[in-house]
């Protein structure tokens, strides 16, 4: 079953207050994903990968093409096209994002900061609690740090904290930016086995890996923005 079917997607940045200087994002991008199947992003840098997953998130506005969300009740959303509410709506239940870098508030602690999502779905404080510390303790964060803002950990720290509160709540459709590019090859390797049985329990991914090797082996499929095409000899 199609998750999400992106059809000749274009964007381009009109920077307004620079005398509307035009910046290709990226062009005519069309691929889909499947219920439960992982799907990479490749091209050099500035080819648009990042833009990509924020038009599909809704944080950036797309030029021209639709992106179709595909519910599991049938029902279908553009996101190029929804309202603001449409697009809060699906974050909270349908789609999370892992940015490269973490984005938090100075006073939030790691511990409530992993557990948020949970809350915000709907479930009871303590159990999101409960849930937040048995997944810093998978990635490996010590329980010294737990109730430390995440602002002054390692990278590598921040990123285990930061995909750790984008995976808490389970959705049906997940992005990673680059979610390994800090960590060492023991944490990459409980963070590529945890998105695999992320994927194998039924959640579409769509994923950008700056490691070729992490890259093909994770991947069911490769798109690559500069051919406009999957990337066949990578296909597995
Ligand atoms: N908010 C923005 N305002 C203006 N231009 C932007 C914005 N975001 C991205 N761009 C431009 O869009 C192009 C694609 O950027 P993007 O970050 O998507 O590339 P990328 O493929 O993720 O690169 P990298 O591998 O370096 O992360 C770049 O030329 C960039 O300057
Ligand atoms: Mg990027």
């Amino acid at each position: 079953m199609t998750r999400l079917q992106i059809n000749n997607l274009f964007k381009q940045f009109v920077l307004h207050n620079k005398g509307d200087i035009i910046v290709e994002g990226f062009d005519n991008i069309s691929f889909e994903v499947k219920e439960k199947e992982f799907i990479s992003l490749e091209g050099p840098s500035g080819s648009g990968k990042s833009s990509v997953l924020k038009c599909i998130y809704g944080t950036y506005k797309t030029t021209d093409g639709k992106i179709l969300y595909f519910k599991k009740d049938g029902s279908v959303t553009d996101i190029a096209a929804a309202s603001e509410s449409e697009i809060l709506n699906l974050r909270k239940h349908e789609i999370g994002y892992v940015s490269q870098f973490l984005k938090i508030l100075p006073r939030i602690t790691a511990h409530e900061f992993v557990a948020e999502p949970l809350v915000e779905k709907g479930d009871f404080k303590q159990s999101a609690l409960i849930r937040a510390a048995e997944l810093l303790e998978y990635f490996g964060i010590k329980e010294k740090l737990f109730n430390l803002s995440p602002l002054t950990f390692s990278g590598g720290e921040q990123q285990r904290v930061n995909i750790a509160h984008g995976i808490i709540a389970p959705k049906n459709l997940l992005l990673l930016d680059e979610p390994t590019s800090a960590l060492d090859s023991e944490n990459s390797e409980k963070v590529l086995n945890k998105l695999t049985e992320i994927k194998n329990s039924g959640t579409s991914i769509i994923g950008i890996f700056h490691n070729k090797k992490i890259m093909q082996k994770i991947s069911d499929k490769i798109y690559n923005l500069e051919d406009n095409a999957y990337a066949v000899s990578n296909q597995k």
